[in-house]
């Protein structure tokens, strides 16, 4: 019995003296939602489609329920499901024949076909839509035709490729809860990739945080967020000529402060409330006119952030919504 659904060793992808994907080590255990977070351009995809056996490698192992992908990929392909990042629906047939054409392809057998393709309806809360034509969904309702779509030959695994990106919040809290299900009641095991803080947060068991190719962090959200300390973050928001002036007087109350676009932050340690009274004190003695001085608890990012010093938020610098929450390297 293997342990692990998903093997990668060492794993290099290579476009011309482009390095997408640069030694990435990970074991995804069976039965496990795992997410694979990184920015625009982080090798999120490429790391995916060579799981796919959809692209080669430069080097590297890879192994789906401990079958070699390089050595059997037939076989090793037959164990996985797969949405990609393009949604790719047929507009002008209906959810069931999307579903029908698909089966096929994959040669299920016709006198099983017509129960998978309503399971599949049923698991994508589809069933009140199985005659309309898929041209005529929202993006939430192709997207979770999509996934339903990768789960009807019933494979152990499926990798999804920013299942969710576009979409609101509504459609994606379906697609959350579509991924729960099948990962609790059918101990499916999944893959997915994300630009959203959020998404891998409350949805992931465990994340790798990926960046120019590199894994630069690995664990469950909470040993995430431990990593950085569990410590309080202060952030103070001011117009962008203010921040190196800023920055001193955190330095004066003893933390050590990272500047962003449009904020400082910094982890408080000890004592957090007593550092942020001596910064409100200091800002009003030296008249800096700051938009906003908070403390909050440490998200995704600010793992992110301690880990490369580059801030993944946008620039708005602000996590009021789902948007905001998202890596800003443009889109
Ligand atoms: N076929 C290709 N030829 C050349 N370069 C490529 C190719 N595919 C990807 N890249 C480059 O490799 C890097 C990683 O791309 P990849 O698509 O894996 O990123 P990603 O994390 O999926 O990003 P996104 O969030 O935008 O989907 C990028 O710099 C990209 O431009
Ligand atoms: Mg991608």
């Amino acid at each position: 019995m293997v342990d692990y659904a998903i093997e990668i060793g060492n794993l290099v992808k290579r476009f011309g003296s482009l390095t997408a994907v640069n030694g990435v080590g990970l074991k995804i255990k069976k039965g496990e939602i795992f997410g694979l977070l990184g920015p625009n351009g982080a090798g999120k995809s490429t790391t995916i489609n060579i799981i796919l056996g959809l692209l080669a490698p430069t080097s590297g192992k890879i192994y789906v329920n401990g079958i070699d992908m390089l050595k059997e990929p037939e076989k090793a392909k037959g164990q996985i499901g797969i949405v990609t990042q393009e949604t790719v629906v047929e507009p002008e047939l209906t959810a069931e024949d999307n579903l029908r054409i698909f089966g096929r392809l994959y040669q299920i057998p016709n006198n099983e076909l017509q129960k998978d393709i309503d399971f599949a309806l049923r698991l994508a809360d589809l069933e009140g839509f199985r005659k309309a034509y898929a041209g005529t969904f929202s993006g939430g309702m192709k997207r979770r035709l999509e996934t339903a779509k990768a789960l009807m030959h019933t494979p152990q695994i499926i990798l999804l490729d920013e299942p969710t990106t576009g979409l609101d919040v509504q459609n994606r809290t379906k697609i959350w809860e579509l991924l729960r299900r099948i990962n609790k009641e059918q101990g499916v095991t999944i893959l997915m990739t994300t630009q959203y803080l959020e998404e891998a947060d409350q949805l992931c068991d465990r994340i790798a945080i990926i960046d120019h190719g590199k894994l630069i962090a690995l664990g469950t959200p909470t040993e995430l967020r431990q990593k950085i300390g569990m410590s309080t973050i202060v952030e103070v928001t001011a117009d962008r000529d203010l921040l190196a002036k800023i920055s001193q007087i955190f330095k004066k109350v003893g933390l050590e402060p990272k500047v962003l676009s449009n904020s400082v932050v910094a982890p408080a340690g000890t004592k957090s409330v007593e550092k942020v009274e001596r910064i409100l004190k200091l800002l009003s003695a030296s008249r800096i006119n700051a938009h906003n001085v908070s403390m909050h608890e440490p998200t995704i990012d600010d793992v992110f952030l301690k880990l490369t010093g580059s801030s993944a938020r946008d620039d708005t610098g602000q996590y009021k919504d789902s948007r905001s929450m998202m890596f800003g390297r443009g889109r």
